[in-house]
């Protein structure tokens, strides 16, 4: 039976030339921190059309625990401004524009010492709230930044198969999406639902990562990965008979969580400061995570 109105219209999102989400079934996989990185490594590509770095947005879908105002060090920057036409502007830090639920939220928290800080704001919404503020995420942000708009929005999803992915996959057109995921069965299963997921509402799946596949002790001089949560052969049999690529593996690397409590990416952090405090681990991180960027970026534009 037609739905009342006509079936869903997807559109596009002004001022936004592609779209990718990052994703999982599950959280605490490293969704959050794998969009923020992947935002900002995109951002210190090239557009090869233009010969100008990628610009590059990053939109928190995440509606029930925000994360993003926090790894971007906007945790207490208080509310976004409003366009003349009424649009919602983006909040910036290190140079690169975001938007979340956790920026629009007041806070609940009357214990906080903290003024303005929306992040233990606890979100109880279902069905048509949830589409209501899926929407507003998605078109009435100005993501125009200087007038020339993104070349890509990355979208930090939150986890599971609920109303949001749905509703993003049945508004707009979403040109690709990774899938995060650590070396556990239990995430694995979950790995399988959220591809599934996605392709029913017709996401392309641009490949998986492997977070946290093992650790690589700073100082201990062995350069042995230890598979803390077992080895890989699980996750790459898996990501061979679904037919997605993997796209890389990141190691589990104490700057990197640290790095996002304080605010601060870790693809942004001095190579010699990375050195230092993470030795061959973080290293191995930050050169993974520019290869994810890359194929990411080669798969949106096919430049490969
Ligand atoms: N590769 C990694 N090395 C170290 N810590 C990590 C890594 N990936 C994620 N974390 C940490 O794990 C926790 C959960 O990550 P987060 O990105 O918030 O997950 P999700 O968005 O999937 O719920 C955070 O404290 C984050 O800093
Ligand atoms: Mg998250």
């Amino acid at each position: 039976m037609p739905r009342k109105g006509g079936p869903i219209q997807k559109r596009p999102i002004a001022n936004v030339d592609k779209v990718i989400v990052v994703a999982s079934g599950k959280g605490g996989v490293g969704k959050s921190t794998v969009a923020l990185n992947l935002a900002f490594a995109l951002a210190l590509r090239k557009n090869e059309r233009m010969n100008t770095p990628l610009r590059v947005g990053l939109l928190d879908l995440d509606i029930f625990g925000p994360s993003i105002p926090t790894l971007m060090g906007l945790r207490n920057a208080g509310e976004p401004a409003l366009s003349s036409g009424g649009a919602i502007l983006p909040m910036t830090n290190h140079g690169l524009p975001c938007m979340s639920m956790g920026f629009l939220l007041p806070s609940t928290n009357s214990a906080s010492l903290e003024e303005n800080d929306n992040t233990d704001t606890p979100i109880v919404w279902r069905g048509l709230m949830v589409q209501k503020a899926v929407q507003q995420l998605l078109f009435d942000v100005d993501w125009s930044k200087d007038g020339n708009g993104l070349d890509v929005l990355v979208v930090d999803m939150p986890p599971g198969t609920g109303d949001v992915p749905l509703t993003l996959g049945q508004l707009v057109t979403v040109d690709g999406s990774v899938i995060v995921s650590t070396p556990q069965d239990v995430a694995l299963s979950d790995v399988r639902k959220g591809i599934a997921m996605l392709r029913k509402v017709s996401v392309p799946i641009t490949g998986l990562i492997l977070n946290q596949a093992y650790y690589l002790c700073p100082g201990c001089g062995t350069g042995i990965p230890r598979y803390l949560f077992g080895k890989p052969d699980n996750f790459n049999n898996v990501a061979q008979k679904l037919d997605v690529p993997v796209l890389g593996e990141l190691p589990l690397v104490e700057g990197v969580s640290s790095g996002a409590d304080a605010g601060y990416p870790y693809v942004l952090s001095s190579i010699d400061a990375v050195k230092s405090s993470d030795g061959e681990g973080g290293l191995t991180w930050r050169s993974n995570m520019a290869q994810v960027a890359e194929k990411v970026a080669a798969s949106l534009w096919k430049t490969s």
